[in-house]
């Protein structure tokens, strides 16, 4: 579904220039559930904006089913993201002034669904993740964990190709990021494609993959097989 080749990224201030992105190679395939981890500052949120069409590598090809994106005008990408792309953020990023259901509702707005289609879809999608019964409330009104799961809905409603999630439990306890995990999961076993930004490594328990960067670049890849240590040393 993703292939990333020679990918770099590099950010031009007028006193500096930092290189985010360093000739990354990188293939996502369909069905798969990647985490991406390393330290702070090393390029896991940079690649993944690239990734979800959000940002713009600075060279490097990038194809997104089988559509080479680097020469797609903003407006192409802009659809592409739209119709396939879902995005999870740490902060969730819900808008304060609409409801849940609107909240949820506005992704088909952007992509001129009609009003009895969202209607539907937007409460199979509530009922799904479990939060039909909070549909009136606004995201201020909803525990950390609620509000991250109007939020995965938010993501879904519109059935996108890949699922992006940027640290979605560094604002959650334990046990919500636990029920935001499972969730993930979930989707996953159902056959979603996932790209997950993570600190955690009992998150990145989940994955069936996981790719480590440092410095720009990816040094190292785990398959769940090569990492049973970190299964059976979980709680
Ligand atoms: N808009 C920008 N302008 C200039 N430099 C930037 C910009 N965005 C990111 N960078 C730099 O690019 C590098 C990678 O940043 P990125 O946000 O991808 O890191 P990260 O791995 O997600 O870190 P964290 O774990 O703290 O979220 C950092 O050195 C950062 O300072
Ligand atoms: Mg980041």
């Amino acid at each position: 579904m993703i292939t990333l080749t020679q990918l770099s990224k590099i950010y031009k201030t007028e006193e500096v220039q930092t290189t985010a992105l360093n000739q990354v190679d990188l293939r996502i395939k369909e069905g798969e559930f990647i985490a991406i981890m390393g330290p702070s500052g090393c390029g896991k949120s940079t690649l993944l904006n690239i990734i979800g069409l959000l940002d713009q590598a600075s060279s490097g090809s990038y194809q997104f089913m089988n559509t080479e994106t680097t020469q797609l005008s903003n407006k192409k990408k802009s659809n592409l993201r739209k119709k396939n792309i879902g995005f999870i953020f740490q902060n969730f990023n819900l808008i304060d002034e609409l409801s849940v259901y609107e909240n949820i509702e506005l992704p088909l707005i952007y992509n001129g669904v009609s009003a009895t289609e969202r209607k539907k879809r937007v409460i199979a999608i509530m009922e799904k993740i479990g939060i039909a019964h909070r549909l009136k409330h606004y995201p201020q009104q909803l525990s950390g964990g609620q509000q991250q799961r109007v939020a995965v809905a938010r993501a879904l409603v519109n059935n996108p190709h890949l699922i992006l999630a940027d640290e979605p439990t560094g604002n959650l306890d334990s046990s919500n990021g636990n029920e935001v995990m499972n969730l993930l999961a979930e989707l996953h076993k159902e056959g979603a494609t996932i790209a997950m930004v993570t600190h955690s490594s009992y998150d990145a328990g989940f994955a069936s993959r996981i790719v480590n960067m440092k410095d720009g670049e990816i040094f190292h890849e785990k398959n769940a097989d090569q990492r049973k240590d970190i299964f059976t040393a979980m709680p």
